[in-house]
């Protein structure tokens, strides 16, 4: 298809309504990617002209965000969820009746141009999918009606606006209240106290809450606004990670519906604390849904004091704005979320410098998840000791937990830190008899039915909220393949080993599901799952191999299972790919590096 003629005067208006700031890159490409189905040549070469940024840099960043392209998608885009929990719940034959349906393949734009379907990761709706993106909303509960009704519509070439209204409908499905979805803080509250007590105090508060961030990695939040603090410079900055990207989660989403107040205060909290004058939320391009709320609540607040140019009086500035992802999980890692922020490629960084140093613009950068800042908040108000009195000795407070795949009763749970894995199970109400359950997604942990009674805490199975519980009618080997898939989807692409890795794994699991494994690919895998672990750049990278070195350790007999005799010709090299994940000369050399 050929890209579609660019009106100068569209992409002007574009451009201006973004002030031309070439910081906001992303977000002026998002708003012509809806324009036009794709950033065509013609607009990059306006942007670039008008922006003073080398044409590489406009084509690079359209080339690298999956809600991005440069070539002609349909006028009607569809992005079906594939996390394994959309699988579950049948999101294949959905694809298969849309394609049917609108006479168009996977990952091909119709002749017409009218309508492109694919695949896309995880929505955050695995407790109502399976979902899909249309024109980048949320769709939940897709059925087989659903779809045929849709396809109606697009043949009419009906507006989205026109479309029922229920399909859009996203539910919180709260199921479990604990210290933070209990306790009401009104507006301001947390403010007041900051501005009545100091910095100082609530430093001290946090400090006494022991308050870990809840985006994964659990660092000490009263540590980091501390040091963000402390950095001799300025302007300094906060943001706030609402990229909620890892398979199996969905918290986020629900505290930004529910308790959007709460989390502006906790970033206004922090703006105060660490002396920034300046927020950004980073949600992710699938919640595009929220952006208008999360506006309208801060224009409300913005009415009210509780942000803007003069918080509640006290001549301090704290300004918010919303920047919207573009379809790139890496993004939720912080650096690379920074560089995103930036208008660039979400690229992670070489860390030190860390952020609290060097974050937004080289700037001091307090970043914090979404649940942390608004138990930040939380504590301002209550206290440290009341958060801590919750939880374990290093996991301190509630945790948000999303419970989707075999459960009676999918949603949202809030537990104190500590809680058992089978408690978690029976409040779910798991169907039939559990085999597996996955902590804290892909990047997680992958657990046996004889260990349900491990602990959901630091001290034994960490999680950033991701809970997905699989029974005996499941297939192992094809879930280590759809988080494989995931990840080599997800890669940025920027190290080797995580770049050829993920591919090399992704295939040799494909290999296995089509019954053309030995037992020599069960080695391979666990040998490049050892190496793209040890030798990635980021956390994506370490992370990569975690569900299918779980899956061979714990079900190695479901993989055996799945080995066939067929003859298989192999279409790559995986020698060569294994040397060049390691950047070494030979696979032998790559071995002997790892053993050392
Ligand atoms: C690949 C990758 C994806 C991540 N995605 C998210 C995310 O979506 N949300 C989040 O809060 N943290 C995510 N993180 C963790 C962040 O890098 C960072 O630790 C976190 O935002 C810090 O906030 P916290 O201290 O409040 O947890 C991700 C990390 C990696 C390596
Ligand atoms: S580990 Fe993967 S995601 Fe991370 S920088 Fe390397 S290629 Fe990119």
């Amino acid at each position: 298809m050929t890209s579609p003629a660019v009106d100068s005067t569209t992409i002007d208006r574009i451009l201006d309504e973004f002030g031309r700031d070439p910081l906001l890159l992303v977000q002026m490409l998002r708003r012509i990617q809806a324009e036009y189905g794709c950033i065509p040549p013609a607009a990059r070469t306006q942007v670039s002209e008008a922006l003073g940024l080398p044409p590489s840099q406009i084509h690079g960043v359209a080339e690298f965000y999956h809600f991005m392209s440069t070539a002609p998608e349909g006028k009607y885009r569809i992005r079906i969820s594939d996390n394994i929990t959309d699988r579950m719940l049948g999101n294949e034959a959905i694809m298969a009746r849309f394609c049917e349906r609108l006479g168009v393949k996977r990952a091909q734009t119709r002749a017409d141009g009218r309508v492109s379907v694919d695949y896309t990761s995880c929505t955050g709706m695995c407790d109502q999918g399976p979902a899909a993106l249309v024109n980048g909303l949320a769709v939940t509960r897709l059925t087989d009606d659903r779809v045929d009704e849709m396809a109606r519509l697009i043949e009419a070439e009906a507006p989205l606006a026109t479309w029922p209204r229920e399909w859009f409908h996203v539910d919180d499905n709260v199921r479990r209240r604990d210290l933070t979805l209990r306790t009401e803080v009104e507006p301001g509250a947390a403010l007041h106290v900051a501005l009545k007590r100091g910095p100082e105090a609530i430093l001290r508060e946090l400090q006494a809450s022991a308050l870990r961030g809840r985006g994964g990695a659990g660092f000490n939040c009263a540590v980091k606004w501390k040091l963000c603090r402390e950095a001799p410079w300025t302007p300094r900055y906060v943001t706030c990670n609402a990229d909620e990207g890892e398979p199996g989660t969905f918290k986020d989403r629900v505290l930004l519906t529910s308790q959007a107040d709460l989390v502006i205060e906790g970033m206004t909290l922090c703006g105060l604390v660490i002396g920034a004058q300046r927020g950004f939320i980073y949600l992710r391009g699938e919640y595009e849904y929220l952006h208008e709320h999360l506006l309208e609540v801060l224009r409300r607040r913005e009415r009210e004091g509780l942000v803007g140019r003069d918080v509640l009086g006290s001549g301090q500035v704290f300004e918010v704005s919303i920047h919207l992802g573009a379809g790139a999980y890496v993004c939720g890692e912080e650096t690379a979320l920074i560089e995103s922020l930036e208008g660039k490629r979400g690229i992670p960084r070489v860390r030190p410098p860390f952020l609290a140093t060097h974050g937004y613009l080289q700037h001091p950068t307090a970043n914090n998840n979404v649940e942390t800042f608004a138990q930040a908040a939380q504590i301002a108000v209550m206290g440290g000791h009341w958060f801590a009195a919750a939880g374990t000795e290093k996991s301190k407070g509630t945790k948000l937990l999303s419970v989707s795949g075999d459960v009676e009763r999918p949603g949202i749970y809030e537990y104190p830190w500590g809680v058992s894995v089978r408690q978690v199970c029976e409040d779910a109400g798991a169907v039939g008899e559990i085999l597996a359950v996955q902590v804290g997604g892909p990047s997680g942990a992958m657990i046996a039915a004889g260990e349900l009674d491990r602990l959901v805490a630091y001290e034994d199975l960490p999680t950033g909220g991701s809970f997905m519980v699989f029974n005996t009618t499941r297939d192992i080997v094809r879930i280590a393949q759809n988080f494989a898939h995931f990840f080599a989807r997800e890669s940025c692409g920027f190290c080797t080993p995580c770049r050829v890795g993920t591919q090399v794994l992704r295939r040799t699991i494909d290999k296995v599901v089509a019954g053309h494994g030995s037992e020599m690919e069960l080695g391979e895998v666990e040998e490049i799952g050892r190496i793209v672990k040890s030798m990635s750049h980021c956390g994506l990278g370490q992370t990569a191999a975690n569900p299918i070195l779980d899956s061979l350790k714990r079900f190695r007999d479901q993989w055996e299972d799945r080995l066939g005799t067929r003859d298989f010709v192999p279409d790559f090299d995986l020698d060569k790919a294994l040397a060049e994940a390691r950047g070494l000369t030979g696979r032998d050399d790559a071995l002997a590096h790892l053993d050392r």
